[in-house]
């Protein structure tokens, strides 16, 4: 079975737009790949360092999250990065073939600096952001890795990295394969206020929201800014609602309803907003029941994190042998 690694780092709370994008794919891999998934905290670290006091709860937000929408510990690994120790191992041995060059001139490394100005992101660990990335990647020997677009430019590196490495030590044999990137499909998922849903924003739907606040949420969101009184007729591909009832509105003569119905001035926002509703609720009932479910049983918490990373430690451990004794390591 192909390799698949994805990591998120522990920001807390994941919102719907993690859910329709990053999360429902990795839900479907699990069935057919053997997948790796880990919150990633070192990654965290290096951009939080000053602070590190919400890592612990921000990473049992994001585990229940997980298994929330389906993920699932018996068919997946789920782990904590840096309970797996080969993930720093490999992340200097990594750091030694690493041009300085491939990582000055990375595009979200110059970005986060400039737009980051709040925190002092000009260490060295943060430069070597992209060199832990391969490395969780490839202590895996992972073949596919799915992210979104944001993330190109560090599988780039990861693939040169592993493309070096094999040159220097593979002797002619790849000891990394090197990963492809599996191209997150985002559908559009606004938020609040219509922009792209995002927790910085603080426009966000999230999944542990219980249903009346979605609901009071989405009862307040913008709409068609055209449709200023009930009977001003609205156009829904201008509308940021529409876009969550075609995330979440599978009652096609529903919808063709609300469109006409918003078009003529026959229906109100409110009564498209409830329509949204009752559809995010029904989808939500089994994420939240699982969620709660979760949320409630203390250690099984960490004895899955401890399962995944015995798992995932088994695998990297194999690697690192590997490396090692590539690196002329091995005992006298
Ligand atoms: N950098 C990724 C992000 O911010 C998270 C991440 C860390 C990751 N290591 C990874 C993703 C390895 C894929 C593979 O989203």
């Amino acid at each position: 079975m192909e390799v698949v690694f994805s990591g998120m780092r522990p920001t807390g709370r994941l919102h719907l737009g993690h859910m329709a994008g990053a999360l429902s794919n990795w839900v479907l891999l699990q069935e057919s790949h053997d997948c790796y998934y880990s919150i990633v905290d070192w990654h965290a670290l290096m951009s939080d360092y000053a602070d590190p006091s919400k890592l612990r709860g921000n990473t049992r937000e994001v585990l229940l999250d997980w298994l929330a929408v389906g993920l699932d510990p018996n068919k997946c690994a789920i782990f904590v990065q840096s309970h797996v120790k080969e993930h720093a191992e490999l992340h200097l041995a990594l750091s030694m073939i690493t041009p300085l060059g491939w990582l000055e001139r990375c595009p979200t490394y110059k970005e986060q600096i400039l737009n980051l100005q709040n925190k002092d992101l000009s260490t060295y660990g943060f430069l070597g952001y992209p060199v832990l990335m391969a490395s969780d990647i490839l202590v895996y020997k992972a073949h596919k890795v799915p992210v979104g677009e944001d993330q190109t430019a560090h599988l780039e590196i990861s693939r040169e990295i592993a493309r070096r490495f094999n040159n220097y030590y593979g002797g002619g044999r790849e000891i990394f394969p090197e990963p492809c990137i599996l191209l997150t499909h985002n559908p559009k998922i606004p938020g609040t206020d219509g922009r792209k849903m995002s927790k910085s924003y603080g426009n966000s739907l999230d999944i542990a929201d219980e249903m009346p606040v979605i609901d009071k949420k989405i009862r307040t969101m913008k709409t068609d800014p055209a449709r200023e009184r009930r009977t001003d007729p609205g156009e829904p591909d201008k509308c940021p609602v529409w876009d969550l009832q075609k995330f979440f509105n599978e009652d096609v003569p529903q919808m063709q309803e609300i469109a006409s119905g918003c078009r003529s001035a026959s229906i109100g926002c409110i009564d498209c907003k409830k329509a949204l509703v009752a559809h995010v609720a029904e989808r939500m009932a089994p994420i939240h029941e699982r969620r709660e479910r979760f949320a409630a049983c203390g250690d099984e918490l960490s004895d899955i994190l401890a399962e995944g990373a015995k798992k995932a430690g088994a695998r990297a451990s194999r690697t690192m042998s590997e490396v090692r004794e590539a690196l002329c390591m091995t005992k006298l």
